[in-house]
Parts: structure tokens; C-alpha cells; sequence
């Protein structure tokens, strides 16, 4: 089939890559010419594992190719991808659909023939519709072009295998005709046997929004957990592997550490509560305020925590800080958990080091007061304290034993809960994850932390608010 992908961020370049990967003729469309230029000589304009193949692969096949004009993608395509982004309001909860009103407004009065238009991006439920009345009087072609919404649950960092083998494929139509062209795009995933979901587009639009809120909602919940745990002892890896093995529950997203951010589930649960709100049933999705709540207090909490490892004060300390990005695997430094934290303790008087594999360019220019280091080694000279914040895999690989050698003080505050503290503490650090609090003091080269203080006590030291770095919002 012959397919435009237009917006060529994250989700489009890697769905271009991928539908022409699977066998259609695709153009690729950018308001950006600079990216529109790397994509077309097969670079990536970010770091996504696996893409720069695809992309190479489907562009030597001749089935691929760039553009940056809307009416050369309306001359060219049967089936046109919406796949912009929809991101946060600057001054509300809700989504700033202005880039995908632009392409519909942009692409309609180049439609002189009978097309199906795709929405991708996450939008608002009820968009669809509102779409649809301006591609009918925008496009000469009328009621000849439809539209229809096929959500996108791809993960970065896994978007190329969440692309080519999704988990499931959701079809909002409103037609036979859409329909039977959906499942022609997706013939080699329906041949696969990927579940096909077709439905009408509000369910579709809101399918996307919930498995996002739900998936923020269980990594709160652990969250929410690991905060119980400091104040009671328990231990909150033991208690997700336990509750993840009742298979109603599951182990995925009960990871706790840090909480969520990126591009995606932050602004989703804010987007989905001021929808939820103009439609007058708030109340019913009101507890996204608390998970929201909560996910942006592990940031404080970690501060805090760092606080009390250091005996109080962050103020002069030279700090290692360990992953920049969102989450591994990815350059995304969007709504950053980590780099919220170095931020943070940048803004308590702290000296702050910040490495990461992939994502130092974009976090320099999100926060260039920080200073960034290419190897971990000199993130880590003379430092009083790592703070490890991203679990990048590299970071296993770091040896403990060279690694006490090269900092001031043998420190670790794992917030991410994915280092061996076992092999840590064995080489003669202090190590500290939130939410296992047993394991802070149990028996190791050094006991307890540095203050002298109990864990526990050092987990209910409240957050001191850090100025110029955003770690909360006001409960709604
Ligand atoms: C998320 C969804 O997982 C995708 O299904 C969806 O398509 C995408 O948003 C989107 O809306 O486009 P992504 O933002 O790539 O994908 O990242 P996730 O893997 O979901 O991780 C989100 C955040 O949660 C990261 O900061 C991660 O570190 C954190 N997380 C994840 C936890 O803190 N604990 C966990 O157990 C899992």
C-alpha cells in the first residue's frame, strides 16, 4: 500500500521505518527539513536501539523516503498516519493538539481523492469526530476522505519490536472500508496472529490514555509501597516479587525506584484528568492527581535522602550522578526523573557530575548550569556521594572495587534499586535504596549511614523544597 507517515519524531520515524520494513511504499513528512535530511540518509535523528537498520534497510529497499511537503504526501498516499505530538498544555492539564489540527488543516486541501486518514498520536477522547468535520469541509475530496484512530503502545527504547510485534493492534472506525484498510496495513501482525481490536474511535482514543494511566497508576502504587516500607522495615522488592507472582497482579511496572517520566505517561494522566474534567465525570479519575502525586515525591524523597546520607547538607559536596535520561535505552530527558534530582541537588549547593551512555546532549541543553562528564570514572572523581538514577546496564558492569578507589567518600544511593548492593557493599560502600530499608543496615564494611542515623530515621526526614528545579506540582 502506498502509506504517508507524517511526523517523523519517536513514534512516526520508527512506524515509517517499520511499515515499510513489512512491505508498503511510505513517505516520511517533517515540518523539519533537518530532520527530514538526517532520516533520509538513514540517521536516526535519536538514539533508539535497532532503528538506524531498519531505517537503512527499508531505505536501500527504495520503498522509503522523506519529504517535507503535505501535498506531495496527499498526492502520494492512500493511507495517511497522523503520528505528531500532543504534548502538555504550557498553562493547563490538558493536550495542545495544535500540531495535529496543523497537519489535518495542512493536508486537507490537497485531498481531491477518496484516502483514509490515521490518527496515532494520543489524543483527547472525542477528538475524532471534531477531526473528521474539519477534513470534510477542509478537502475537496469531502465525505470520500474518513478518518480513524489506531492508538501506538510502542516503548522507547523497544519501539522497533513494539512496532513490527505489538501486543495488540486497536482499530477506532467508523466504517467497513476503514476497517478492511487497517487490517491490510496490518496483514503480516494479523497473519502472526496479534489480537485486532476494532472498535468505534472514542473507545480507541480512550484505550490509549487508560493502559497509560494504569501502568503510571501500578508503578505509584509501588512507590506508594516502597514509602511504607522505609517507615516499617518491610522490603519492597521482596513484596512486588510477592504480590507479582498472583498472576491478577503481575510483576511488570512494580519496579519502584524513582518513578515515571518521559514524554508520554506524565502528560497522558494530566491530559486524561482535564478531558475527564471538561466532561463532567473528574471525580471518576480523580486518584491520577495521587498518582501523580506520588510519582513526583519519589524525586523529593531521593533528595532528601541524599540529604541525610551526606549528614544533612548537600551544600559544597561533590556529587556523581549516575543517568540523565528518562529511562535506558533511550536519549529522552523529557520530565526526567533523574535529571530532576541533579537538578535539585545542583540547586542545594552541590558540585554535580552527570553522566550518561546516550543522553548528555539533550540534557545539556535542558540543564546546562549541570556539569557532564563522557566516562563514569570522572563523573566520579572525588565524590562524596553516587547517586545512581537511570538504570542504564553499563551501570551493572561498573566495578565497585576501582570505583572506591577513584571517589572521596564510598557512597551509593541507588534509587533505581538495580545495582548488586551486595557487591557494592562487599567492596566497601555505603549503600542506600529507597524502600529497603533492612538493607541499609545490614552487615557490611560500613553499617548504617553515614550520620549515624538509623535508616528509618533517615527516611523521615521531610524534603527541603530545592528552588529552580520542578520536583512538585500542587495537589489538584
Ligand atoms: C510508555 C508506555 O509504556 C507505552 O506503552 C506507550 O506507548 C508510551 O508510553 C507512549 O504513550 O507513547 P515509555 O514512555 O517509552 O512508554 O516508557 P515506559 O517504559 O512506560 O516507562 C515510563 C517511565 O516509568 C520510565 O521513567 C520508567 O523508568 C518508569 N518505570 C517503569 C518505573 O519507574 N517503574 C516500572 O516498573 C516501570
Amino acid at each position: 500500500m502506498r502509506l504517508t507517515v507524517i511526523g517523523t519524531g519517536y513514534l512516526g520515524a520508527v512506524h515509517a521505518a517499520c511499515m515499510a520494513d513489512i512491505g508498503h511504499e511510505v513517505l516520511g513528512v517533517d515540518v523539519d527539513p533537518g530532520k527530514i535530511r538526517a532520516l533520509s540518509e538513514g540517521r536516526p535523528p535519536f538514539y533508539e536501539p535497532g532503528l538506524d537498520d531498519v531505517l537503512t534497510g527499508a531505505i536501500a529497499s527504495g520503498r522509503l523516503r522523506f519529504s517535507t511537503s503535505l501535498s506531495e504526501a496527499a498526492a502520494f498516499g492512500e493511507v495517511h498516519f497522523v503520528c505528531v505530538g500532543t504534548p502538555q498544555q504550557a498553562d493547563s492539564d490538558a493536550a495542545d493538539l495544535r500540531h495535529v489540527e496543523a497537519v489535518i488543516d495542512g493536508l486537507a486541501p490537497h485531498l481531491t481523492r477518496p484516502c483514509l486518514v490515521v490518527g496515532k498520536s494520543t489524543v483527547p477522547v472525542g477528538t475524532t469526530p471534531r477531526l473528521a468535520a474539519r477534513l470534510a469541509s477542509g478537502a475537496p475530496a469531502g465525505a470520500h476522505v474518513e478518518i480513524a484512530w489506531n492508538p501506538e503502545f510502542l516503548r522507547e527504547g523497544f519501539a522497533v519490536a513494539d512496532t513490527l510485534r505489538p501486543d495488540r493492534i486497536v482499530a477506532g472506525v467508523t466504517s467497513a472500508g476503514a476497517d478492511r484498510m487497517l487490517r491490510e496495513v496490518y496483514a503480516p501482525m494479523l497473519a502472526a496472529d496479534v489480537p485486532y481490536i476494532s472498535t468505534d474511535p472514542a473507545t480507541a482514543e480512550l484505550v490509549k490514555v487508560a493502559a497509560n494511566s494504569f501502568l503510571a497508576t501500578k508503578i505509584s502504587f509501588i512507590n506508594a509501597m516502597a514509602e511504607v516500607c522505609d517507615a516499617s522495615g518491610a522490603d519492597v522488592v521482596t513484596l512486588a516479587d510477592a504480590l507479582g507472582h498472583d498472576t491478577r497482579i503481575g510483576r511488570r511496572f512494580l519496579h519502584a525506584g524513582l518513578g515515571f517520566g518521559g514524554g508520554c505517561l506524565p502528560k497522558d494522566i494530566r491530559a486524561f484528568t482535564a478531558r475527564a474534567g471538561e466532561l463532567g465525570v473528574g471525580e471518576a479519575v480523580r486518584f491520577l492527581h495521587e498518582v501523580d502525586h506520588i510519582n513526583l515525591r519519589q524525586r523529593q524523597r531521593t533528595v532528601a535522602l541524599a540529604r541525610e546520607l551526606s549528614g544533612g547538607s548537600l551544600s559544597g559536596l561533590r556529587i556523581a550522578v549516575l543517568g540523565a535520561t528518562f529511562k535506558p535505552d533511550s536519549d529522552d530527558v523529557r520530565d526526567s526523573p533523574a535529571l530532576a534530582v541533579a537538578a535539585a541537588v545542583h540547586g542545594e549547593g552541590a558540585q554535580v557530575r552527570v553522566h550518561d551512555p546516550e543522553g548528555i546532549g539533550n540534557a545539556r541543553s535542558a540543564q546546562p548550569q549541570l556539569r557532564y562528564e563522557a566516562d563514569v570514572t570522572t563523573a566520579c572523581e572525588g565524590a562524596d556521594l553516587v547517586l545512581h538514577l537511570t538504570e542504564w546496564s553499563a551501570y551493572r558492569e561498573i566495578d565497585p572495587v576501582k570505583l572506591a578507589r577513584v571517589v572521596r567518600t564510598p557512597r551509593l544511593l541507588d534509587a533505581r534499586n538495580h545495582l548488586d548492593a551486595a557487591r557494592w557493599r562487599s567492596a566497601g560502600w555505603q549503600v542506600r535504596t529507597p524502600g529497603r530499608p533492612a538493607l541499609a543496615v545490614l552487615p557490611g564494611p560500613q553499617r548504617g549511614t553515614a550520620s549515624g542515623h538509623s535508616a528509618r530515621e533517615c527516611a523521615a526526614v521531610p524534603a527541603a523544597p530545592a528552588e529552580g528545579t520542578v520536583l512538585s506540582r500542587s495537589p489538584k
